[in-house]
């Protein structure tokens, strides 16, 4: 058994990460024929991402996908830990999956993603859910046949997870069920130690991909007709900072905008690493998208010390402006109420913020204590209902915003990747180039098309058009 310990996961060392090619014995590929297997993936786009991996390793295995964990052989959840309902949602399931291993003995259920990374959590594991066939964490999704033929020899609950990062392993396979719209992995893990924040320990120290195999993979996309990549990292603007040698992710974008892919997203952005050469690229390329996920987390200069975010209100409202200068740019946020002291006059600072910069989409939580993490030790006297009073108020004034931004939309002609059908019989919808979701009516052929739509109403969420 390989057990995570927090102790580890927190040390960040000098020690290279080299570079690993993925690669099964054929001696494994027999080990699913004719059972199938169900995914079950909560969390971030890095884990949906990781899914599409680990879904394409057990098919090389013989498996086959189940679109149903009723009629699964093989259960897995891809977990998350960021949020305690993260946590909760994970653990109801296995609930549900404890009653169908009790019918079907022969189910066999795994767990890996970032809970399989807590130390408290594989613990619990050990001890209370033994049931539970295997575990594996987040550094080795490549060890995945290994784990799974231990299993299934010795009978015994098997747990490998590595505490720190391991090396990079390119040319794992992939199932992406999208064929037109794709992630790329630029790096992995994160560095920032935001006091909150469980990611550190569960992904581990940042580390980098090469700039050859991630343009590689985004060429190899453009030649299977791909119109979008979406370049992933929990801080992307810290991209390369790793590397011994000079090249960020300015120099990046530019290189996967000369590919010619049609459409270039990225996220996510950290204010602290966010320089006027991304700001300007950006600006240069019309295939990269003007579309910033840009979290504050909070308008109090207070608040974001405790929090660790390396940057002052007035920072980042000066970041702000510079990239509002990006023509027909949206900018979209995090935020996080109720973090330990807290006053109303610092939520009141957030607020301000927010009726400052009219952000075109927010995520907003209250804040979760993650177990290992200094903020989990802050002394909190806010009670949960001002919490949520808190949220409330928040939430009314984003939507305000989305709403007023949607509506100075309305008569104008936009950019739109159609991504599937609507519920609404003969629509169909897509996003705009400021990541709008648009719906319409039009002929599902459209679906993975680039087609110009005129917005003709505008809702909170979501934008009406018409093609033309
Ligand atoms: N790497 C990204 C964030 C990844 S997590 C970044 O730094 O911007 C996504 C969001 O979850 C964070 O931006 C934060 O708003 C929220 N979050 C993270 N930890 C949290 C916690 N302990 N409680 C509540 N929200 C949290
Ligand atoms: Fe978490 Fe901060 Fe890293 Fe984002 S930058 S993943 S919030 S530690
Ligand atoms: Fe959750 Fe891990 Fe992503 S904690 S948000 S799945 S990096």
């Amino acid at each position: 058994m390989l057990l995570p310990s927090y102790i580890e996961a927190r040390k960040r060392t000098k020690s290279t990460v080299e570079k690993e090619d993925y690669y099964i014995d054929s001696s494994f590929k027999e080990i699913g024929t004719g059972k199938k297997y169900y995914i079950k993936t909560y969390g971030c786009q890095m884990n949906e991402h990781d899914s599409e991996n680990i879904k394409a390793i057990l098919e090389e295995l013989g498996f086959t996908e189940s679109k149903s964990y009723y009629e699964a052989d093989l259960v897995l959840l891809n977990t998350c830990s960021i949020r305690e309902n993260a946590h909760n949602k994970a653990f109801g399931m296995l609930g549900r999956l404890k009653h169908m291993k009790q019918l079907n003995k022969n189910l066999i259920v795994g767990l890996c993603g970032c809970m399989a990374q807590e130390e408290s959590v594989v613990n619990e594991i050990t001890e209370k859910y033994r049931w539970i066939d295997f575990v594996f964490g987040t550094h080795n999704i490549h060890r995945l046949p290994y784990v799974l033929k231990d299993r299934l020899s010795s009978g015994n609950q098997k747990i490998e997870v590595y505490s720190k990062e391991g090396n990079i392993v390119e040319g794992m396979p992939v199932k992406r069920e999208n064929h037109y719209k794709a992630y790329v992995n630029i790096m992995y893990g994160c560095d920032k130690f935001c006091t909150y924040c469980i990611v550190p320990y569960t992904r581990g120290k940042q580390r980098s991909r090469n700039k050859d195999d991630i343009l590689n993979e985004v060429l190899n996309l453009v030649e299977n007709g791909y119109q979008e990549v979406t370049l992933l990292g929990q801080n992307v603007n810290a991209y390369g900072k790793d590397f011994s040698y000079s090249y960020n992710l300015e120099n990046l974008l530019e290189d996967v905008a000369k590919t010619g892919i049609a459409r270039i997203r990225f996220m996510t952005s950290h204010p602290w690493d966010f320089t006027d050469g991304m700001i300007a690229v950006i600006k240069k390329y019309d295939n990269i998208m003007p579309n910033i996920h840009l979290p504050v987390q909070s308008g109090s200069s207070k608040i974001l010390k405790l929090m660790g975010r390396r940057y002052t209100k007035e920072e980042y409202i000066d970041l702000f402006n510079k990239i509002k200068l990006i023509p027909n740019v949206s900018v979209s946020t995090d935020i996080i109420v109720g973090f330990p002291s807290e006053t109303d006059s610092d939520f009141k600072e957030t607020l301000d913020l927010v009726d400052y910069c009219k952000f075109d989409n927010a995520f907003t939580f209250i804040f979760s204590p993650r177990i290992g993490t200094p903020a989990a030790k802050l002394k909190d006297e806010t009670s949960l209902i001002e919490k949520e009073n808190r949220l409330h108020i928040l939430n009314e004034r984003v939507n305000k915003y989305f709403l007023e931004n949607n509506k100075k939309m309305i008569g104008k002609k936009v950019k739109v990747l159609v991504d599937g059908i609507s519920d609404k019989k003969g629509m169909i919808y897509g996003y705009t180039e400021t990541n709008k979701l648009i719906n319409f009516s039009g002929s599902p052929d459209l679906i993975g098309k680039i087609v110009q739509v005129e917005v003709t109403n505008a809702k909170t969420w979501s934008l009406d058009g018409k093609l033309c």
